[in-house]
């Protein structure tokens, strides 16, 4: 295992919750019911894809002009900005800080692969930007996840083959993103919904290097 690629949203830190706050508050100005299932198939998705999905799931996809829709876009980030304003280290999930310096430790390289244009701001609120050897901008990309593109950008950028890398996702979009990088994955969260990954964890307490190295080394076939 050379490298590691890491989801944000609902790895490093919570804010999965912040996005889904913050789309269910849209949807409630237009008559669209957003609740947590629902919400699973927007994780990982990015803000256009999940605005155009609740617009489907409403059946509203012809309803708004393309104007109204970058407004609407604009307003659920703002409020999801206000929610993320008052982010600081308190508010990195269990483990994680352990895992990044595990990693540094052992010259194992680092990068984000998140959907997500304020990722860069939230990991500068984290305090931890120097972690990161790579971000991928998601501005940048053709497709989102579950296209493979922003892993095999990720990989590309740190200069490591897909197959020497491990992925982080708590989405199933993200999972199956992974697996089509030809990456080894670790899913957070549920093993029915995350059931594609290589291995599944509750939670990111258990995410630690020994295990990410185990998992790469059995499904790699190599140490
Ligand atoms: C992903 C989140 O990380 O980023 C999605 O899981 C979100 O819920 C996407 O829509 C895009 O985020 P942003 O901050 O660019 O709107
Ligand atoms: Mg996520």
């Amino acid at each position: 295992m050379k490298a590691v690629l890491f989801d944000l949203d609902g790895v490093i830190t919570d804010t999965a919750v912040y996005h889904y706050h913050a789309w269910k508050a849209l949807g409630e100005k237009i008559g669209i019911e957003i609740d947590e299932e629902f919400n699973e198939e927007l994780k990982g998705v990015s803000r256009t894809d999940s605005l155009n999905r609740i617009l489907a799931k409403g059946n509203k996809e012809e309803a708004y002009s393309q104007t109204e829709k970058e407004t609407m876009a604009a307003e659920k980030n703002e409020l999801y900005k206000t929610m993320i304003e008052e982010m600081s280290p308190k508010d990195i999930l269990p483990g994680i800080k352990a895992l990044l310096d595990g990693l540094k430790e052992r010259n194992i390289l680092i990068g984000l692969a998140s959907a997500s244009q304020n990722g860069p701001t939230i990991l500068e609120k984290l305090q931890l930007t120097d972690y990161f050897d790579e971000i991928v901008d998601p501005a940048k990309l053709k497709a989102g996840k579950p296209d493979p593109e922003i892993f095999l950008t990720g990989a590309k950028d740190l200069g490591v083959k897909p197959q020497d890398c491990v992925g982080v996702e708590d989405a199933a979009a993200g999972v199956e993103a992974i697996a089509a990088a030809d990456m080894v994955s670790v899913g957070v969260g549920d093993a029915d919904t995350l059931g594609k990954a290589t291995k599944v964890v509750p939670e990111t307490g258990a995410l630690t290097v020994e295990l990410l190295e185990e998992v790469w080394s059995e499904a790699v076939g190599r140490s």
